[in-house]
């Protein structure tokens, strides 16, 4: 087999959210970094050193490394021109498919589009997340397809992204980076590469890093599905969840329940199905997963319970992104509450600050609005102006709808003109 000769010295496949800063992150500590992605229109946004996306100090960070004289950073459609580089990371989606399995057909794609150019030296790293037993396939798939060694002369590693949204560039230096390496020598070389970070490595097998992610995601889901419930259980006994809240918490040594809100995401909604799809307790985790994804079925029949039929009703939802002050809208429940809501004939109207879907101003959604959700908790919202704004504006019954908590008023449903004298009003 040829021997490797490499002109670079990672490359990343998947410019997405992970990709993109991490690439970015690599090139910002000298090493030279080949950017691979099959979207046309990403490639041209970084190419011309604007964000494709909202990262807190990526823009900067995309700035230092265009305006680097060493070209740091070379860009291309091709997953094949990704072995120039001899560390390899693959940050490519990984959906879960409506069976309950995770959809590995992009990883699949690449390491098709890989394997005539791989060498010996290569390292190969998942960052995505997988199943369990992904990384160990990966390693099967190149040594049945091109007869290497693994661990020898090829080196396979999962070494999973942890960091939160709007958080890289703080956390890629602060967090245990978890590196499970297939056979005797991918973990050590897989270190050299992430050494470029000031983070802690953990070396560990393939499988329990793949462990380690995942449920990482499933003890939040499961975490933020507590609260969720027993919201709809207050409910029904006409309790407060906050006062509940409160009270377990309150100087409990045992306590520490979190707080509720429209829990989704792309890693959430998701990752629990990695562990779902070989579980032998099958069914706990759907039962969080359902807990979750009936907030906002929750929420549009509490609103009807309170004003009747929404039929006609305008109903201003705030919020589409996941979580607050992100514009990621993937898998986000707001859309799913839009769905609900028109489906019930209300007249919705939208605003969100961070998005890049267009959406009607502040003013424009809450204008004689009849009733107004909170499905986001960015700080535009959490000012007691935007509280204040609603009070004049909307009808003057309008519902408020905040399982967020956003003014520390301590209602999922209250009449704006009751927060007004509750004093939460600026
Ligand atoms: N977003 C997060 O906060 C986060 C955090 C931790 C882990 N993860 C995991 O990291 C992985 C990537 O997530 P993401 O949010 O960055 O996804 P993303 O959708 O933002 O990025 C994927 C990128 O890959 C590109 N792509 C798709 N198919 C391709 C192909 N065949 N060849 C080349 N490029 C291709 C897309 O154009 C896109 O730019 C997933 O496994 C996810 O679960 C995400």
């Amino acid at each position: 087999m040829p021997a490797l000769e490499s002109t670079a010295d990672v490359s990343v496949i998947g410019l997405g959210r992970v990709g993109l800063p991490l690439a970015l992150s690599f090139a910002d500590r000298g090493l030279q970094v080949v950017g691979v992605d099959n979207d046309s229109t990403r490639l041209s946004s970084v190419r011309d050193g604007t964000m494709p996306f909202q990262e807190a100090g990526a823009q900067e960070l995309l700035d230092r490394v265009h305006s680097d004289p060493t070209h740091p950073l070379s860009l291309s459609e091709r997953v094949a021109d990704a072995a120039r580089a001899r560390h390899i990371v693959i940050t490519l989606g990984t959906p879960s498919f409506s069976h309950i399995e995770i959809d590995m057909r992009d990883i699949r794609s690449a390491l098709d589009d890989l394997l005539g150019v791989l060498a010996p030296g290569h390292s190969l790293i998942l960052r995505s997340t997988v199943a369990p037993g992904t990384t160990d396939f990966v390693a099967g798939y190149l040594a049945k397809h091109r007869d290497f060694d693994i661990g020898e002369d090829v080196f396979v590693a999962h070494a999973p992204e942890r960091i939160a949204a709007g958080r890289f560039l703080e956390e890629i230096d602060t967090l245990p980076c978890i590196i499970g390496g297939v056979g005797a020598r991918s973990g050590e070389v897989v270190a050299e590469l992430f050494g470029a970070f000031r983070a802690p490595i953990v070396q560990t097998t393939p499988v329990q890093a793949e462990l380690a992610k995942i449920w990482a995601n499933i003890l939040r889901y499961t975490n933020f599905a507590l609260p969720n419930l027993l919201m709809m259980d207050c409910e029904r006994f006409s309790a407060n969840v906050f006062d509940v809240i409160d009270l377990i918490n309150r100087d409990y040594p045992r306590g520490g329940i979190a707080q509720p809100g429209l829990t989704a995401g792309t890693c959430l909604r998701k990752d629990f199905a990695f562990s779902e799809e070989r579980s032998h307790a099958p069914g706990m985790l759907l039962a969080v997963s359902r807990v979750n994804e009936s907030v906002p079925l929750f929420l549009v029949e509490g609103i009807e319970r309170r004003l009747g039929s929404l039929s006609g009703r305008k109903v201003a939802v705030l919020g589409l992104a996941f979580k607050a002050d992100t514009d990621d809208e993937r898998d986000s429940l707001a859309h799913k509450l839009i769905r609900l809501l028109e489906r019930e004939l209300a007249d919705v109207a939208v605003h969100d600050p961070h998005v890049p879907t267009p959406t009607a101003s502040l003013e424009q959604a809450i204008d004689s609005a009849d009733a107004v959700v909170m499905a986001a908790d960015h700080s535009e919202f959490r000012d007691p102006r935007t509280l204040a704004a609603i009070a004049e504006r909307a009808h003057p019954d309008c519902l408020v709808v905040d399982p967020w908590n956003c003014w520390g008023a301590a209602q999922v449903f209250a009449y704006a003109s009751e927060l007004a004298a509750l004093g939460a009003v600026g």
